[in-house]
């Protein structure tokens, strides 16, 4: 396959000719969406609109074909070999509380230990505490690096925890945790091991096969695919375990007014009519980033978050709060100003970011912050682009004095 430029990806995009004047620097929070992804739903939606798996006609088996399609092109892009199955979600958040429901009804019990860490979303740390009640969450601390405690993920692991739930990429600062040596040691006392990998698939970390983790989960949206669909992988072995947290249509087998079967996975998992154009849309997503070299999008993007630190460094007020290796995402406090004020100063200047605790409150709590603000950049961006962010927030900062 020859792949193409990173110049010619940014050109994918709509959105940078609709909207020349902004600088988006909220990739993070949702990526832009290419024609490709467009595309494939509108052209669904015009050609093949049907209900899948259920239907005999033509257009319901092409439907059920191209979502079909999307599931194993997705499982190829994270490179899941034959052990994985890939269920279809709303997204991250509804994944990780299929999985915190799902375990509390087969392999946890109240009195267990669920071991998560100081970086996660609100998504890897509220499910737990509804649906897992009288089971203890703990969390691995933060050093003063802003990187995790492995000392303390140490004595955590001694207590045999029954899952182990981390994320490839904290959203909230881009620190990457050392996943390799964390899931083995999970492995090590028999947890079974959960990767947020929301940021870390868009960084090009979603090796699901090399992680072996159990369960990996992610949303579309963050890598160029439409909202509200998103995926949970997982070895057919643990999905097996997995109580269903919704019931109704299409993961049956049979139903009567006595006795009702499960249908097999991934049915089983996928009860009432799924998204199917957001499915879609996802599957045209990855495939269209294997068009491209993801080395060459990955360095580009390092070269623009190392633009961007370095003239950093000679702002005044600044706290860095990423580590200065991070994989696209640099967040910062400024002493002198709240940080929604600094956002909205750049939104003058049309340049857009995200502010505040980033649904990862105990983790800005863990590093002192009142709420900071967030760049997070996308191999579309250019340098130009950091230099106009940089331009900006030197106004915002001259303003806040
Ligand atoms: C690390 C991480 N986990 C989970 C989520 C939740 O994803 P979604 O809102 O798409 O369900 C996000 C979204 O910001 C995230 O960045």
């Amino acid at each position: 396959m020859s792949f193409l430029d990173v110049t010619d990806f940014r050109r994918e995009f709509a959105f940078f000719s609709e909207r020349p004047e902004w600088v988006y620097l909220d990739n993070a929070a949702t990526s832009h969406k290419p024609h490709a992804v467009i595309n494939a739903m509108v052209d669904w939606y015009q050609r093949d609109n049907s209900n899948v798996h259920r239907s005999a006609h033509q257009l319901a088996a092409n439907a059920t074909a191209a979502l079909e399609r999307a599931r194993q092109d997705i499982l190829a892009f994270v490179n899941a070999n034959n052990h994985y199955q890939l269920i279809f979600t709303a997204g991250a958040t509804s994944a990780l509380n299929q999985l915190a429901f799902g375990l509390m009804h087969s392999v946890l019990q109240a009195g267990d230990l669920v071991v998560v860490s100081e970086l996660e979303h609100h998504a890897n740390i509220v499910p737990w505490q509804y649906h897992c009640a009288g089971v203890e969450l703990a969390a691995v601390p933060l050093l003063a690096s802003g990187e995790l405690d492995m000392a303390a993920y140490q004595r955590l692991i001694a207590r045999k925890p029954k899952v182990v739930s981390l994320t490839q990429l904290s959203n909230g600062t881009g620190v990457a945790p050392d996943l390799h040596t964390m899931l083995q040691m999970a492995k090590a006392v028999n947890a079974f091991t959960i990767v947020d990998g929301c940021q870390g698939i868009a960084a090009g970390l979603g090796d699901v096969s090399a992680l072996d983790c159990d369960f990996y989960v992610c949303s579309a949206h963050k890598l160029y695919g439409p909202t509200g669909v998103g995926a949970l992988i997982g070895k057919t072995a643990a999905l097996e375990l997995l109580r269903p947290l919704l019931y109704g249509g299409e993961m049956i087998k049979s139903v009567s007014f006595a006795r009702t079967e499960l249908n097999r996975l991934p049915f089983r998992l996928e009860a009432g009519t799924p998204n199917i154009a957001g499915a879609i849309g996802f599957g045209a997503a990855v495939r269209f980033l294997q068009q491209f070299d993801g080395l060459a999008l990955r360095q580009h993007k390092m070269q623009l978050t190392q633009s961007f630190l370095s003239q950093l460094k000679e702002l005044p007020d600044i706290r860095l709060l990423s580590p200065t290796n991070s994989l696209g995402i640099v967040t910062l406090d400024v002493a002198t100003c709240y940080a929604s004020d600094i956002a909205e100063l750049l939104n003058a200047q049309q340049v857009a970011v995200r502010a505040g605790s980033h649904c990862a409150m105990p983790l800005f709590k863990a590093l002192d912050s009142r709420g900071a603000v967030r760049f997070s950049f996308a191999p579309y961006n250019d340098l130009q682009e950091v230099d106009r962010a940089v331009e900006a927030l030197k106004q915002a900062l001259e303003m806040c004095r």
